[in-house]
């Protein structure tokens, strides 16, 4: 049985704009301390030029970059074929039941719910895989859609969203 490789890290919110921010910082600290060795020496304005450069380069970065959304994490893992495979096999023990083996909200559970799951091949594409994982995480209040944060390890829960992803291509 392969296993898909291990995970370091932690699920990271940072954005490209804390990069592009790191650069422009990065960038002006570079023109002052051009400034400061003197722009008539040709030292000095070669940094001054490479700091304006790095500034003018992520400022227009951050301009062109979707505001970063802190609330919702970026998927750290990518969507391998090992990655789905491991996330169908976590589908079929813990989520089946009630979506079904094919996600269209027919497993043998549902019919025993006040309201039936919704058609994951209509719905999962609708959303952006942070959110995804939040429902999966931890559920969705006031519904019986149940949070999985101790059931999976947050590494398992974001394999399961990237089978999600396949099982949304599955058609009907
Ligand atoms: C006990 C039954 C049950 C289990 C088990 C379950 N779900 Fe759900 N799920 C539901 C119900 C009911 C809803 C609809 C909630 C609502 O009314 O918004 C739902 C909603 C969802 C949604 C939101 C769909 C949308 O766009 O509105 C996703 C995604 C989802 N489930 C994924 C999963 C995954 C992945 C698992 C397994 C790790 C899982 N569910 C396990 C019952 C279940």
């Amino acid at each position: 049985m392969r296993t898909p490789p291990l995970l370091h890290g932690t699920v990271s919110t940072a954005g490209p704009g804390a990069v592009g921010g790191a650069v422009l910082a990065a960038g002006l600290l570079l023109a002052a301390y051009g400034v400061r060795a003197g722009l008539r020496t040709a030292a000095g304005r070669a940094f001054f030029l490479a700091g304006v450069v790095a500034a003018g380069v992520s400022a227009a970065a951050a301009l062109r970059a979707e505001p970063p959304n802190p609330s919702v994490p970026q998927n750290p893992v990518p969507p391998t074929a090992a990655s789905m495979e491991f996330g169908r096999r976590l589908y079929q023990v813990h989520c089946a039941a009630c979506h079904g083996q094919h996600g269209s909200g027919d497993g043998p559970a549902a019919a025993a719910l006040a309201a039936r799951p919704p058609d994951l091949r209509l719905h999962v594409p609708m959303h952006a895989d942070g959110q995804l994982f939040m429902w999966v995480s931890e559920g969705i209040p006031g519904t019986l859609m149940p949070g999985f944060w101790e059931r999976l390890t947050e590494e398992e829960r974001w394999h399961v969203v990237n089978y999600l992803r396949l099982l949304a291509l599955s058609g009907r």
